[in-house]
């Protein structure tokens, strides 16, 4: 009697120990235990030749195996069928699947285009706050409080004497306030305007000023400056056109139009058939600016051109929706490529 309750325990331990790897080797266990040949079926064949008393005992010790051989096989089942499954998905000569790589945002594309364009000619760039004083955003540029010219910017205002800068001009300030001339610089940056969001304008865009200022500094400087920049930025045939404008800071001032490089002048929609794109605005750096940041306006004078990026990008890549830079939608932004 004995014998047979050490086979069982045998077994019981086989079951606790074995590991089987391959369908195979579980369905030749699953044979042997439970199979119509099986040890069970043996131990239960047994049954009738066992004395009536010790029956209960040993009919309980196999129900017992049974039961542990059934447990374990399933469990054997599970894990042999997931390895298989990972198996049948695994082609180790698949091409890898490429990770997703981040690029940079249109408007910076062409930021950054901008800043190479005037560094190679000697600009360096300048930075400001976005929340501004008054006296940066305004005063100093002879723009005093009651100058019917704030109304051209619509402004936010902020708790005490504090705005959301309109423009980045007030970056020019900041510099001339600090620094001897000459001053050669470009100052990228978001401003925000109290506008109605539409395709054409939004409340917050990014301007890129520049300024020169040094002794004998002229319109022809300017212009030729400008034209430098057109001709880098859109290709060489580029042509500039100055219109009579006004700022309160420059004088005289004028409105920069670059030749629409996209019909190249004949006329087509996106230049509304005129030829031209206007960009930008600019001028001759007005003495009573320079005089507010305590430059000799006697001896320096200087020229200022300010423009908006997001224009010359939707220029550029034939976009139509202003909204589209703030939208974060991916599928705009991994088009641009830099
Ligand atoms: N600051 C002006 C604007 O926002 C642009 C400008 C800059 C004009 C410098 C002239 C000179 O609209």
């Amino acid at each position: 009697m004995s014998e047979v309750y050490t086979e069982i325990e045998h077994l019981m331990n086989e079951l606790r120990t074995l590991e089987p790897k391959t369908p195979a080797e579980l369905e030749a266990l699953r044979i042997k235990f439970l199979g119509s040949k099986g040890v069970l079926k043996d131990l239960f064949a047994q049954m009738k030749e066992i004395d009536a008393s010790a029956r209960k005992e040993f009919g309980a010790r196999v129900n017992e195996l049974k039961q542990f051989a059934e447990e374990r096989i399933q469990l054997w089942r599970e894990s042999v069928q997931e390895e298989v499954k990972i198996d049948a998905q695994m082609d180790l000569t698949a091409p890898g699947v490429g990770l997703q790589f981040g690029n940079r945002h249109p408007v910076q594309i062409v930021k950054q285009e901008i800043i190479s364009i005037f560094e190679r000619i000697g600009f360096q760039v300048a930075e400001g706050p976005e929340i501004e004083d008054d006296w940066h955003n305004f005063t100093a540029l002879n723009t005093p409080e009651d100058h019917p010219a704030r109304d051209m910017q619509d402004t936010f205002y902020l708790p005490g004497d504090r705005l959301l800068r309109t423009h980045t001009s007030p970056v020019q300030i900041r510099v001339m306030e600090n620094h001897e001339p000459p001053i050669r610089i470009i100052t990228p940056g978001r401003v925000y305007r109290n506008e109605t969001i539409s395709a054409r304008a939004h409340c917050t865009f990014h301007q890129v000023e520049g300024l020169y200022i040094a002794e004998n500094v002229s319109f022809a400087q300017l212009k030729q400056t400008l034209l430098y920049f057109a001709r880098q930025m859109f290709g060489k045939d580029a042509k500039i056109r100055l219109r009579p404008s006004y700022f309160p800071f420059t004088e005289p001032s004028a409105e920069l139009d670059v030749y629409c490089f996209i019909c190249k002048g004949k006329g087509c929609s996106v230049c509304k058939g005129t030829g031209w794109l206007e960009i930008g605005g600019c001028g001759m750096v007005d003495p009573a600016v320079l005089s507010n940041v305590k430059l000799d306006a006697n001896r320096y004078s200087g020229f200022a051109f300010g423009m908006g990026i997001e224009r010359i990008t939707m220029l550029k890549f034939g976009i139509n929706d202003i909204r589209l830079f703030y939208e974060n939608d991916i599928r705009f932004l991994s088009q641009f490529k830099s």
